[in-house]
């Protein structure tokens, strides 16, 4: 079972389709709970805690993913310390950012409630090190991912604005990878390089890059061991409006998703 906001856990599904294909998959949007990016900690971990209790409970999946940087950020120790279903948490991709980056200066792109977790404090000091991380909360980029998957059009300008956040910083110029620290923000990733080259004067050198593969593949190490059967369609669920939710319906199906229900 995956578990975001909305459709940024998809930008996960996406991943574990091409390495799990067989893998009966249930997918969850917490859109009665959105956006968790501008909430305070107290209120996310009592919120996700809570529901994937519930949700365990329901649809006793062997493995959970929470698919969503704010909500594993915060709140995957204590997820991890109440339930006993193995959880993967989407955490941001300093690590292969880091490893791959030349100039040493990464840009970040998150939530608020993300770029400023200590989880993020000790990935930066693990990884980057003497290099330089330069983060910008940009919750603004969430509802245009979700309006994008809705068929509606995406404003530039918001784009343009959280990519200039970035180079602000004297040491901006020289970023050479900027990562996306939101599970939403890859669907907007075709957006945010075309706004980066055309609209900014970016270098097309510029990586923009996320955690999904990576996720994908863990879970799918994790259950190497498992035999599975897919018994009925999967299914996704949303705890907000249904009506909205199958507006998705297009794009859920594409990724297998073929019964939406409400939780
Ligand atoms: N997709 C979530 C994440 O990865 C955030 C969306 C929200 O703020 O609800 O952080």
């Amino acid at each position: 079972m995956l578990l975001d906001t909305g459709v940024g856990g998809l930008t996960v599904l996406r991943e574990l389709r091409k390495v799990l294909p067989n893998a009966p998959v249930i997918f969850a949007a917490d859109e009665a709970g959105r956006p968790y990016g501008t909430k305070t900690e107290a209120e996310v971990a009592a919120r996700v805690s809570g529901l994937l209790g519930r949700m365990a409970e329901r649809y006793k999946p062997r493995l959970i993913c929470i698919a969503c940087n704010t909500a594993s950020t915060i709140a995957l120790d204590m997820v991890r310390d109440v339930l006993e279903t193995p959880i993967v948490g989407t955490v941001p991709a300093i690590k292969p950012a880091a490893l791959s980056s030349k100039t040493g200066v990464i840009g970040l792109l998150g939530t608020a409630g993300t770029i400023r977790q200590p989880y993020v404090d000790r990935l930066e000091k693990e990884f980057v090190g003497e290099g330089t991380l330069l983060r910008h909360a940009a919750p603004e980029l969430v509802e245009p991912a979700e309006q994008k998957l809705r068929g509606e059009p995406v404003d530039r300008a918001v784009l343009a604005a959280a990519l200039n956040a970035l180079t602000e910083h004297p040491q901006g110029l020289y970023i050479d990878h900027v990562i996306l620290g939101c599970t939403h923000f890859p669907l907007l990733k075709a957006e945010l390089e075309d706004v980066a080259v055309f609209d900014l004067g970016w270098s097309p050198d510029v990586r923009f890059i996320d955690g999904s593969a990576g996720i994908a593949r863990r879970i799918a190490s994790l259950l190497k061991d498992e035999k599975y059967a897919r018994s009925d369609p999967d299914f996704a669920v949303t705890t907000g409006n249904l009506d909205e939710f199958k507006r998705l319906s297009n794009v859920l199906e594409d990724l297998g998703l073929s019964r939406i229900t409400q939780f």
